[in-house]
């Protein structure tokens, strides 16, 4: 499974677009009105600072989330997942848990909608997409902001991307039940083409900063998945708060590396060590952000192969699976870097490849990574895409 996302002009995975269109017909035997698109995303650089008020410079990519619709009359949504071929159904007056899976992803974002006092409005329609579930790319975001952008699409509220991001956190932490930060809402809300985007997870100031001339960003799957990820996540952020608890400060976005050194002795180890990753990646992801605005692509790489190191033995987050596709990539044919990326224990590493070598990159990394690892990569190239919007 590999593709090649260059070129999509922005709203990449077009076929996938059609192909939700084509079951909204089949369905419902008559035309869509609205389609709607939310991408999924990789993270370039900025990993576990987004709920320690950091900064992250995520991807937002060609694969995406798309939902074909009708407003009804009444407050019923219908919804087809073409993906799951199977229906739910629920009213926007009782929103209850319960049904498929998926789609309390729907019903959490009508909910946190609905409380923050903005208008929901009923309709048939079919979702689908092709964000690979599980594997790091936040196929749940990208479907939360899908969701976002229907109802808003088809009633007069107005389209506010952080605080739509944030709408689709709520639903997330409190009607999902997943603790996460706010890097992954936000990159498939304000994600842009060719662009990385640098996201301050404070204020929720957005600067969009163009991958540089001549290279592209490979996400290479490990295929391998950890179940443990939860509690290990949640575990990481409760060791954040301590370290910020420690300095009195409301987020270790607060701490300078020169707190630190100060107070090393005064925290446990793994505390400093944790602390330290924080404070270090909020630099580099901002000397990633120059980087990228003076077209160094060399210096993004070796911040980014910094970055895999800190969270390897830091935050120890990696996996063995992460470190030998990262070696393998570095050390294949235009390679610039390489880091583990999303939370971590397995999914997938992001690498940062002239363009030029691409075929022989790939072919490099898969043939590396099937001889040390004994599995079968997934490899997508992605040039960036635009954030949720209005298709059609
Ligand atoms: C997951 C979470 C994000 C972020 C990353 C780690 O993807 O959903 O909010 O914390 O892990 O950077």
């Amino acid at each position: 499974m590999s593709d090649s996302g260059t070129g999509t002009g922005g709203t990449g995975g077009r076929a996938t677009g059609d192909r939700v269109v084509r079951s909204f017909e089949d369905r419902f035997g008559a035309s869509h009105e609205v389609l709607v698109r939310a991408p999924g995303r990789v993270n370039l650089i900025g990993e576990h600072t987004d709920y320690n008020d950091g900064f992250v410079m995520p991807v937002a990519i060609e694969r995406a989330i798309w939902i074909a619709l009708r407003p009804r009359e009444d407050r019923t949504v219908r919804v087809w997942s073409a993906d799951y071929e199977e229906e739910a159904t629920f009213d926007l007056d009782a929103l209850a848990r319960g049904g498929p899976g998926w789609a309390e992803y729907l019903k959490g974002t009508a909910w946190a909608l609905q409380e923050a006092g903005h208008a929901v409005a009923g309709w048939d329609g079919v979702v689908g997409g092709d964000v690979p579930r599980g594997a790091g790319l936040s196929s749940s975001a990208a479907l939360e902001l899908a969701t976002a952008r229907a109802f808003t699409a088809i009633t007069a509220a107005g389209w506010l991307p952080d605080t739509m991001a944030r709408l689709a956190q709520k639903a997330e932490n409190e009607w999902v039940g997943v603790e996460c930060g706010i890097m992954d809402q936000m990159i498939s809300a304000v994600g842009k083409a060719r662009h990385a985007v640098l996201i301050d997870c404070r204020s929720l100031d957005t600067r969009p900063v163009p991958l540089p001339d001549g290279t592209v960003v490979v996400i290479l799957d490990t295929a391998t998945r950890r179940g443990l990820v939860d509690s290990a996540y949640n575990e990481r952020r409760r060791q954040c708060e301590v370290a910020a608890a420690h300095f009195d400060v409301p987020a270790l976005r607060d701490v300078t590396p020169a707190m630190l050194d100060e107070e090393r002795d005064a925290l446990d180890e793994v505390t400093a060590r944790r602390a330290r990753h924080v404070v270090t990646e909020n630099a580099r992801t901002l000397a990633a952000a120059d980087a990228m605005a003076a077209g160094q692509a060399g210096t993004l790489g070796r911040l980014m192969d910094e970055s895999h190191a800190s969270l390897r033995d830091d935050f120890e987050v990696s996996s063995d699976a992460l470190d030998t596709m990262v070696e393998v990539a570095r050390s294949a044919p235009g390679s610039r870097g390489a880091r583990m990326t999303g939370a971590g224990f397995g999914g997938c590493a992001v690498a940062l490849v002239d363009r030029d070598a691409v075929d022989a990159f790939i072919e490099a990394t898969r043939t590396g990574y099937r001889a040390q690892a004994g599995r079968e990569p997934a490899v997508y190239v992605t040039a960036g895409s635009e954030g949720a919007a209005v298709v059609s």
